[in-house]
């Protein structure tokens, strides 16, 4: 069964060797064509196939699905005092993480199921087709191993990060939360994700800590990708260059040295930009334009949970990314889509190319372009995931 989507005014592939030629391949009166869930052809419309079943988009905008490679899903409780509390002059500490691990562990099954699958289906609705959830806010080797279980209802990128922050029973004696991290909890949580993740900054971990907990997960088979210069500089963007880590998320601090040696490692490491965080903890803003002026591969990401950025709209952060960032509009898209693909090491999603997976959105409106500059307005119109048209 063959589905061709016709009367695309304005189809993003990010496919340079289509359309227009440039990074995001922009072909004008554009068609799709899907096979099952996968793509099988893309270009001018009055060159397309024939297929069992034409969709008319009707002229409008066609963009790859949304590549979400940093959110925190299972969790119990929220923030909402604590931003309060922000947005007049409180300042952001990596200690209000033990306010939701607090209620996360006292939250039963059911309640975690149905916040991850609500979030999920939040995130659909507004574009997402592939997300990373990461454990975290239980901190016990069985709230993490639990965490990860019920992450999977939602996605297999699923990160253990054990190494969020040391938990109040462990206060005093991080050495033995370490020790933790590194041997019991991931002997119990290895089995269940695909990665290992550490926040490496003040507040929570040293970059000796997460060297040593990131090479105990590699050693079971986990790939490291890494927080760090959230809240300060330090040595957390060095060490995710080292250690080949697919990305390294927040880089709102980061020293010339750093950006050298990413800019070294584009194609190895992705410095994965949270603009949510900037704008909900009040931060300055990362120089994005610094970083791809600078050859560094960005993504962006929403860093969805109740502390630091409790939003799970990839549009809103690229259109934070372009007003704040200094991102154009097309390199927003592009570090939403393929560059959050190349965070996550994936080839199959954020092109839109023969073979890859028909994961795509229609907007209300003409163009990309509209994404930023009509920032906080629903202009998704339908999200179409691994070819199937999703009820949203
Ligand atoms: O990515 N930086 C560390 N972890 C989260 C914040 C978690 C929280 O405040 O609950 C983040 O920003
Ligand atoms: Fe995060």
């Amino acid at each position: 069964m063959t589905v061709l989507f016709t009367n695309i005014g304005e189809l993003t592939t990010n496919d340079p060797t289509q359309g227009d030629g440039s990074r995001l391949g922009l072909v004008r009166d554009a068609a799709v064509l899907v096979d099952a869930d996968r793509v099988a052809w893309v270009g001018p419309g009055r060159a397309a196939p024939a297929a069992d079943q034409l969709v008319d988009v009707g002229g409008c905008a066609v963009v790859p699905g949304f590549v979400d490679s940093h959110a925190h899903l299972v969790f119990a409780g929220d923030r909402a005092e604590e931003f309060a509390a922000r947005m007049t002059g409180a300042r952001y500490e990596a200690g209000g993480i033990q306010t939701t691990v607090r209620a996360t562990r006292r939250a039963n099954d059911q309640a975690l199921r149905a916040t991850v699958t609500a979030l999920r289906q939040e995130m659909l609705a507004q574009g997402t087709t592939t997300v990373e959830c990461k454990s975290g806010y239980g901190l016990t080797v069985d709230d993490e191993a639990r965490s990860l279980r019920i992450a999977a209802r939602a996605t297999s990128e699923l990160t253990f990060l054990g190494a969020h922050v040391v938990p109040p029973e462990y206060q005093g004696r991080r050495d033995d939360y370490v020790d933790l991290v590194r041997g019991p909890m991931l002997d119990a949580c290895a089995p269940l994700a695909k990665w290992a993740d550490v926040f490496c900054d003040r507040g929570a971990f040293d970059a000796d800590e997460a060297r040593a907990i990131l090479e105990a997960a590699a050693e079971r088979g986990l790939q490291p990708r890494l927080h760090a210069g959230q809240l300060q500089l330090g040595r957390g963007i060095a060490l995710a260059v080292q250690l080949e880590a697919a990305s390294v998320d927040h880089c709102t601090f980061v020293s010339d040295d750093d950006l050298e040696a990413l800019a070294a490692a584009r194609d190895v490491t992705v410095a994965t930009l949270l603009p949510g965080v900037e704008f909900s903890t009040r931060s300055p803003w990362p120089d994005g334009r610094r970083m791809i002026d600078a050859g560094v591969t960005v993504a962006l990401a929403t860093d969805c949970n109740p502390g630091s950025s409790y939003t799970s709209s990839m549009a809103f952060c690229i259109a934070l990314a372009v007003r704040d960032m200094g991102l154009s509009p097309a390199e927003a898209l592009w570090s939403a889509t393929c560059g959050g693909a190349a965070a996550l090491r994936r080839s199959d999603v954020g092109v839109l190319a023969p073979g890859r997976r028909a994961d795509f959105l229609t907007l209300r409106a003409p163009s990309y372009i509209h994404l930023a500059y009509r920032p906080g307005v629903p202009l998704i119109g339908s999200v179409v995931l691994a070819g199937a048209v999703v009820p949203t």
